[in-house]
């Protein structure tokens, strides 16, 4: 039996798990992807290409690669036609390497208008979604009203479709003022699920099962990340499903005890998009540089990113919800000129310091940080942990120090050789 490892966001999405998953895909067979949908964008870049991923496991690429859509995953056909496309553009046989699970949640394009609604309707309280319609195919699946992909080929999929669909029609008119129409979209959607009608729609718990005794190695891909997990991250600015570790058990159908490895990814700084508490959060010219040079703008989006400090009391936080066995530091390059450089280790909240991450993130909130002198030099050609200076290595390990897990692997760039392994 060999266990299903796993990669993990620890903050608020787009720590670079793409880029950390194309480059572990040499050492398994199958890349699953366990939750979230079309929200995601992992990029990838090797050589002069480059790809954003957003319901395509990024194991796509690599040859003699399977790549499973798990039932935890919600899925746009227009996207997702759009996105194997474009791969397929490229050469890489989509339909040989590409299996969706029969279990997976279908997004409907009456789901997106009522994303939209929802989120004028919220106005300034508003989530900051993507608009992709995760919300809504999360809930008419938990509100058992959903349809999936094993539905598709029933001969009364259609009547299915437009008996939700209506429902959804019935639910928009309650929101005053809305306007909508989707009958051009409707059709790229149909013609999506005619496209994905020519791929694979499996039974993903028993063939990942079944994998899983035969010793195949299996890598399970996460989206978002920890602190945007329904359950666990800063409610209710999240997304609708569960991203953490657990997710992988119900996304994929892989019992606990069959979970390995745990790569836990984390950016060497914090950002975040859309609305929600950010403790480390930076509104002067740091902030500024760090999305400057870090280009912290949203793959899927656009919207330019958050960014601050790194924050120790959320990631260790993260790293205990979630089981992390190894981490993975990302886009350290982003600092190599600052001056100093400050981690949180604390949260001062109404004159008291507290090392864990509440209930709830309150305006009296304070980090409290630690400073660290800068490497102040290009670590981008780095390719030996022994050869990077003494002030970077002293901040890796004071993280590792902090959060008892060896950081295993550090990113310098984005390309697949701007990779150190430890
Ligand atoms: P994901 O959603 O977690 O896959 O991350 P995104 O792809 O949304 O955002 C990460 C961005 O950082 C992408 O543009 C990557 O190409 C880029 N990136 C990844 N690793 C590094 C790195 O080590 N250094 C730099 N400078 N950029 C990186
Ligand atoms: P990857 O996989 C960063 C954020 C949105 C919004 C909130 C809810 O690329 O890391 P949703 O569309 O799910 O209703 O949005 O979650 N969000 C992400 N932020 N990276 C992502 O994915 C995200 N997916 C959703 O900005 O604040
Ligand atoms: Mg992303």
């Amino acid at each position: 039996m060999k266990k299903v490892d796993v990669v993990l966001g620890l903050q608020w999405g787009d720590e670079g798990k793409g880029k950390v998953v194309d480059v572990l895909t040499p050492n398994y067979t199958v890349v699953a992807r366990f939750q979230g949908g079309p929200n995601a964008g992992h990029s990838l870049h090797f050589g002069d290409k480059s790809f954003v991923l957003r319901t395509v496991p990024s194991g796509i690429f690599r040859d003699g690669s399977v790549n499973i859509i798990g039932n935890g995953v919600v899925v746009d056909p227009v996207s997702l036609t759009e996105e194997l496309r474009n791969i397929a553009e490229q050469g890489i046989p989509v339909k040989e390497k590409l299996f969706i699970s029969k279990k997976a949640h279908i997004i409907l394009p009456t789901h997106r208008m009522l994303d939209a609604a929802s989120e004028a309707a919220k106005g300034k309280s508003k989530i900051g979604s993507t608009l992709k319609g995760i919300g809504p195919t999360y809930m008419d699946k938990t509100g058992r009203n959903g349809l999936r992909f094993g539905d598709v080929l029933a001969p009364n999929f259609v009547d299915r479709y437009n008996k939700l669909k209506s429902k959804h029609e019935e639910m928009l008119s309650q929101y005053a003022g809305f306007e909508y129409d989707v009958t051009e979209y409707e059709k790229t959607w149909m013609e999506g699920i005619e496209y994905l009608k020519g791929f694979r729609f499996i039974d993903s718990e028993h063939e990942v099962n079944e994998m899983i005794k035969q010793d195949v190695a299996i890598l399970a891909e996460g989206a978002q990340g920890s602190l945007l997990d329904v359950d666990f991250g800063t409610y209710p600015f999240v997304t609708s499903s569960n991203t953490v570790c657990a997710g992988v058990c119900t996304g994929l159908g892989v019992a606990p005890t069959k979970i390995g490895d745990v790569y836990g990814i984390f950016k060497a700084y914090c950002t975040r998009v859309g609305s929600g508490p950010f403790p480390t959060e930076l509104f002067d010219e740091v902030g500024e540089e760090l999305r400057r040079i870090g280009h912290e703008f949203g793959a899927v989006t656009g919207r330019p990113r958050r960014c601050g400090w790194l924050d120790l009391v959320a990631l260790k936080y993260a790293v205990m919800v979630d089981g992390v066995t190894q981490l993975i530091m990302m886009k350290s390059d982003v600092m190599n000129d600052f001056e100093t450089i400050k981690v949180a280790t604390a949260y001062k909240i109404g004159g008291e310091v507290v090392d864990h991450f509440p209930y709830e993130v309150t305006d009296d909130l304070e980090p409290v940080y630690t400073e660290f002198p800068g490497w102040k030099c290009d670590i981008c050609k780095v390719r030996r942990y022994e050869d990077f200076p003494q002030e970077f290595k002293n901040y890796v390990e004071f993280i590792e120090a902090e959060t008892g897990v060896p950081v295993k692997i550090i990113s310098v760039g984005p390309d697949r050789e701007e990779t150190i392994v430890r």
